[in-house]
This record gives structure tokens, C-alpha cells and sequence, in this order.
């Protein structure tokens, strides 16, 4: 339904014109100090408005702790963290209400909730409730920094350009990709940007593939055989609107291209290629874990599409008037990679490897 993971537990709430969005996070571990200053840092990542080539909607997202935090630190009680809508405009929504966008969750969320579903906006299945995951994320960040885990998605494709030349350090990757479209390959990036404003100026949108790469996990996480490193993430990945495929390392067309020779490196096993993505089994290797997702491109786009009235039982047309990303993917990624963050941490937890209180931290 709308919860995600087994000890660390996220529940969204809110609807993106309802009066706010949030989650409830449950089973994080207490005796964390609470650093709201990165949760921010993440959501402004997200945000919209943030340059010419998302949408212009102009959303603060400021977020308020309403509980689990005292003195600074989280009780182990849960964690309910909010940001209030502000700035909606529903009008548009309730004068094409019947008439459902093409590519949307519009006319499913009308069947699957007997037409009780708020349409505002795409209503729970807005992309701003991925604002969130950001949150949730933001704070499972904070917990796995300590076990030296490090994570980051960048965007390697959108509309027809690939990114070919970028590094191969996460912290070179998080400082190049420092940019408009979040691509690490500067070239590629001018090539995004170009294609995305084209897009735009056609009212059309385009989609792309973001990767994420998590370091430092150790081996041995994974709750196989179902609940698998593999599974959890897709599944997880699956739960962010516009995301259609999920893929694991590097699969070669030959076995002896394709296996991981197993060596050792300053007296620890690790491979010497990473083409599993860091799972085998199901359970970490010890080397990154790496996957793609593939987003698709905005539904919402400007120009003129068959639709039909649900009331009337007649085709008609529409346009998606309004303030709508001409292409979502680099919004994507601080949520890509806070969404790993969420499944990483609770993986680690199921694992024992992560205490229910953070021990540096006991009060006696
Ligand atoms: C960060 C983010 C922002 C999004 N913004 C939009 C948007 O402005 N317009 C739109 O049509 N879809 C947007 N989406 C995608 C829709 O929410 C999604 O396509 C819709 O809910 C249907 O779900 P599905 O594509 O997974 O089937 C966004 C997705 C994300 C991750």
C-alpha cells in the first residue's frame, strides 16, 4: 500500500493540492543526531523552479519535524516529517476532471478508487510526494555516513544523449554532476540541456536513465531467497511515479566476460570487475552497488491529445496547460538516490548489522 521496508519503515502521506505532503518513518534507530540542515540540503535538490529546464512552479518545500526528534537526537519513536503545500493552482484540475491525461494515473486512480481519488494535481500520485522519499532518504543518509556508506545517482541519459566520459569516484561523480541536468559528463550535459529545450519548445517532454552507485556496503546484506539486494531496490525504485525499468550491473554477453574473478586486496576477497552491480544471490559482494533506472518522459505535455470524458462516455482532446517538467530525470535524482539510501539502510538493519541505538550515542 504506502509503505516501504521491513525495520525502516516509510509511510507517505498528502496529496500535492491537499494541504501537505509528509512521511512517517518507523524503526530508525535512536541516538541519531538529527542534522535537519542536509534534509534541506536534499529537498532543494528536488525542488522545482531550480533552473529553465524544470518546471517553473514555484514550491518552497520547507519541512517541519512534528515528532521523533528530542534534544536533537531521535527517541526511536516514529519520525513524522511535513512540508505544507503552498502555492497550488487546482483550477485546471477541476475544469478537465473527467477527462483523464494520456500516460497519467489519472483514469487508473478513478477506477482503483471509484472516482473518490483527489485528481488535483494527480493527487497522491504527484511527483512532489517524492519529496518524501527525499526526506526519508535524507535521514537514512545520516545513519549509513557513519558506516562509511556513500551513495549518488547521477543521470547517464536523456532523450538521445548518452553520458560516455565520466569519472569513476563517487565524490568526482557527486562534484561533476553538480549541474542543470545532474549529468557527470560536461559535454553530454550541453547536449541534454539543448535536447530538453527543445522538448520544450515542441510542448513536448523527454525521458532519460539515471545510475546509482553505493559504496561501502558490506557483504553479506540480503534477505534472500524473495527479499533479495535486487528485488528490494526494484521494488523500491518501482514505487517512484515515471520510473519503468531497473538494471543491475553490467550483464556481458559471455560468462567468461560476464563473471567477476574473485581476488584479494590488502587481505580482504573483493572481485575485480563489478558486472553483477555488487549482488550475487541476492546478497552484497562487498563490491558497489550499481543499477540504472530508466524514467519516462512528463506525461503532462502542452500539446493537443485524444482523451475521452469518463462522465460522458464521448473521445475529446486535450492540452496539459500548465507548469510541467519538460523532463523529469533530473528531479529523479536526489530521489533515485534517496530511495537506495531507504533500502540500504534497512537491508543493514534486518542484516543486525546496524544497532536499534546508535552506541556512540547511549546515554547512560
Ligand atoms: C520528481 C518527479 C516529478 C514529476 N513531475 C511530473 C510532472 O510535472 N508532470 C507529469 O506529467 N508527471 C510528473 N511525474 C511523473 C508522474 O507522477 C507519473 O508519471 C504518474 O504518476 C504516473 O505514474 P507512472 O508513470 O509510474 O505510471 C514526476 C515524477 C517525478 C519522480
Amino acid at each position: 500500500m504506502n509503505t516501504l521496508g521491513t525495520k525502516y519503515r516509510l509511510t507517505l502521506f498528502g496529496e500535492s493540492h491537499g494541504r501537505c505532503v509528509g512521511v512517517v518513518i518507523d524503526g530508525c534507530p535512536a541516538g541519531l543526531k538529527f542534522d535537519e540542515v542536509s534534509i534541506q540540503k536534499e529537498l532543494d535538490k528536488r525542488r522545482p523552479g531550480q533552473s529553465e529546464i524544470v518546471t517553473q512552479r514555484k514550491e518552497e518545500d520547507k519541512f517541519e519535524i512534528l515528532s521523533g526528534v528530542f534534544n536533537n537526537y531521535t527517541t526511536g519513536a516514529p519520525i513524522a516529517l511535513i512540508i505544507w503545500n503552498k502555492t497550488q493552482e487546482s483550477g485546471v484540475y477541476e475544469l478537465r476532471k473527467n477527462i483523464p491525461r494520456p500516460g497519467h494515473s489519472d483514469y487508473t486512480a478513478h477506477i482503483r478508487f471509484g472516482g473518490f481519488n483527489d485528481y488535483r494535481g494527480g493527487g497522491m500520485f504527484s511527483g512532489r510526494l517524492t519529496a518524501c522519499y527525499v526526506m526519508a532518504g535524507a535521514v537514512a543518509k545520516m545513519i549509513l555516513k557513519k558506516y562509511g556508506i556513500d551513495i549518488v545517482a547521477h543521470t547517464t541519459k536523456i532523450g538521445t544523449v548518452d553520458s560516455v566520459d565520466f569519472p569513476k569516484t563517487i565524490d568526482e561523480i557527486r562534484k561533476q554532476s553538480d549541474n542543470k541536468v545532474r549529468c557527470a559528463d560536461a559535454k553530454a550535459a550541453e547536449k541534454m540541456i539543448e535536447q530538453i529545450m527543445e522538448a520544450r519548445s515542441k510542448m513536448d517532454s523527454i525521458g532519460g536513465v539515471v545510475e546509482c552507485i553505493a559504496e561501502n556496503v558490506p557483504p553479506g546484506i540480503g534477505e534472500p531467497r524473495m527479499d533479495t539486494v535486487e528485488g528490494e531496490i526494484a521494488r523500491a525504485m518501482f514505487a517512484i511515479p515515471a520510473v519503468k525499468e531497473v538494471l543491475f550491473g553490467d550483464v556481458q554477453s559471455k560468462g567468461s566476460e560476464n563473471n567477476d574473478a574473485f581476488i584479494i586486496k590488502n587481505g580482504k576477497i573483493m572481485t575485480g570487475t563489478n558486472n553483477s552491480g555488487g549482488a550475487l544471490g541476492g546478497i552484497t559482494t562487498g563490491a558497489p552497488i550499481k543499477f540504472r533506472v530508466r524514467v519516462k518522459p512528463a506525461s503532462s505535455i502542452a500539446l493537443e491529445q485524444k482523451s475521452v470524458d469518463v462522465e460522458k462516455m464521448k473521445p475529446t482532446s486535450l492540452k496539459v496547460i500548465g507548469k510541467h517538467d519538460p523532463c523529469i530525470v533530473p528531479r529523479a535524482v536526489p530521489v533515485v538516490e534517496s530511495v537506495a539510501a531507504c533500502v540500504i539502510l534497512d537491508l543493514m538493519l534486518r542484516a543486525g548489522v546496524i544497532p536499534n541505538v546508535l552506541k556512540e550515542n547511549r546515554r547512560a
